[in-house]
């Protein structure tokens, strides 16, 4: 087990309905084959000295919903399904609807293909209650857990990879969490601060450990099970939804943004260089030859800058207006580089080398501040 340095928030007895009392939210999407087989393991493992509830937020294009409400007439505890109309945030934005709904001190999620043993539900909560915990994670990899239901090699190497990542990224934020991609996690009701969550996919327990920094942390171990019935519903297109979390949770604080602003700069040499070999190649005069391949340049950051960092602020503006003042800021830059050199050597009597280094800077700053404010601001 291992335990955070950050003070456990304090529980507002008035916000809890029931001390101890669990929660346990499943998100679904055409699940139908493994809700019968769920809910008589959760039925089994949970002892009735532990109140229980159970969540479904459904996302389903088949009949799980109608499943879920017949098999929960045989259940010894309450079961609701909320079936979403907008499925906004995959994964985790359903996770983020059944937390709100949610009434109980602890709140459990977990997947509902049977992955996660419903048999450690109260164990995670005992686990919270005994280390004082505001999140208590279920991972694979501590000793005793293990990942056998991660079918294949390649998963096996994607895993690892994403998770060394990501750690990398948040040193602070996941420390004592060994398995920040664990889709099962306790987590207190009190430790959760639902506005500030922004969920996207599939990996709601980094988003709510970054975010909404839940205070202590405890560990148990668990086995990945094979999937009951079914097959994953992750897809290509989830890794890019991942890639997009990690940049919009690394780059919250605007000085992170203005380093990720400077790395997508920085990464525009390359289209810019190969545009400007190919029209050179093809006997285009280097001048337009330069301010075509600036375009290149200046099109490649744009898409990315849009994807990575203001992805969430697009909505103020069309996209054209977006690029045409992106591209005009961008463009103006290297307009004004050469007389504010010029300035910097010629008045203020700098060496060239240093007064370009000095321009570069200022302009940087200055497109930051000026796209921040004038691309994506209201
Ligand atoms: N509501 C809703 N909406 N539920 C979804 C959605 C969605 O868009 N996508 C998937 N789910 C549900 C599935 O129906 C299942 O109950 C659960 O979320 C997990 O989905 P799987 O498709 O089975 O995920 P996985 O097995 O590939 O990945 C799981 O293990 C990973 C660890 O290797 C998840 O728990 C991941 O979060 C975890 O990282
Ligand atoms: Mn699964």
């Amino acid at each position: 087990m291992s335990e955070h340095t950050a003070p456990t928030p304090g529980l507002d007895a008035a916000e809890i309905a029931e001390p101890g009392a669990v929660t346990v939210v499943v998100p679904t999407f055409n699940e139908s084959a493994n809700i019968r087989r769920l809910l008589r393991l959760i039925t089994e493992s949970v002892p009735a000295r532990l109140p229980c509830e159970v969540v479904f937020v459904d996302d389903s294009t088949d009949d799980t919903p109608e499943v879920i409400r017949a098999a929960a007439q045989d259940c010894p505890f309450p079961v609701a399904v909320l079936h979403r109309a907008e499925p906004v945030g995959g994964l985790g934005g359903a996770v983020v609807e059944g937390i709100k709904a949610a009434t109980s001190e602890w709140i459990v999620v977990m997947d509902g293909d049977c992955q996660h043993p419903p048999s450690l539900i109260p164990e995670l909560v005992a686990t919270g209650e005994r280390a004082n915990a505001g999140l208590v994670v279920a991972s694979r990899y501590i000793e005793g857990g293990s990942r056998a239901g991660l079918a294949g090699g390649y998963r096996v190497t994607v895993s690892r990879g994403a998770t060394w990542l990501t750690k990398a990224l948040f040193p602070r934020r996941l420390h004592g969490i060994s398995d920040p991609m664990s889709g099962f996690f306790a987590i207190r009701r009190s430790a959760v601060s639902a506005e500030v969550l922004k969920p996207l996919g599939y990996k709601i327990l980094l988003e709510l450990a970054v975010r909404s920094r839940p205070g202590r942390v405890a560990e148990v171990p668990f086995v990945f099970q094979d999937r009951f019935a079914g097959e994953s519903k992750s897809t290509a297109q989830e890794g890019f939804r991942f890639l997009r979390h990690l940049a919009g949770l690394r780059t919250a604080s605007p000085v992170a943004r203005m380093v990720g602003f400077g790395l997508i700069g920085a990464s525009g040499f390359v289209p810019n260089l190969v545009g400007l070999w190919a029209l050179t190649a093809l006997g285009t005069h280097y001048v337009p030859a330069e301010i075509l391949a600036n375009q290149l340049g200046v099109a490649w950051n744009f898409l990315l800058i849009e994807q990575l960092l203001f992805r969430d602020r697009r909505a103020h503006r069309r996209r054209w207006d977006r690029l045409g003042r992106f591209a005009l800021l961008a463009n103006a830059d290297l307009v004004l580089r050469i007389p504010l050199i010029a300035l910097l050597v010629g008045r203020f009597g700098m060496g060239a080398l240093p007064a370009t280094a000095l321009a570069l800077a200022m302009t940087f700053v200055l497109r930051f501040v000026g796209t921040e404010a004038l691309v994506y601001l209201p």
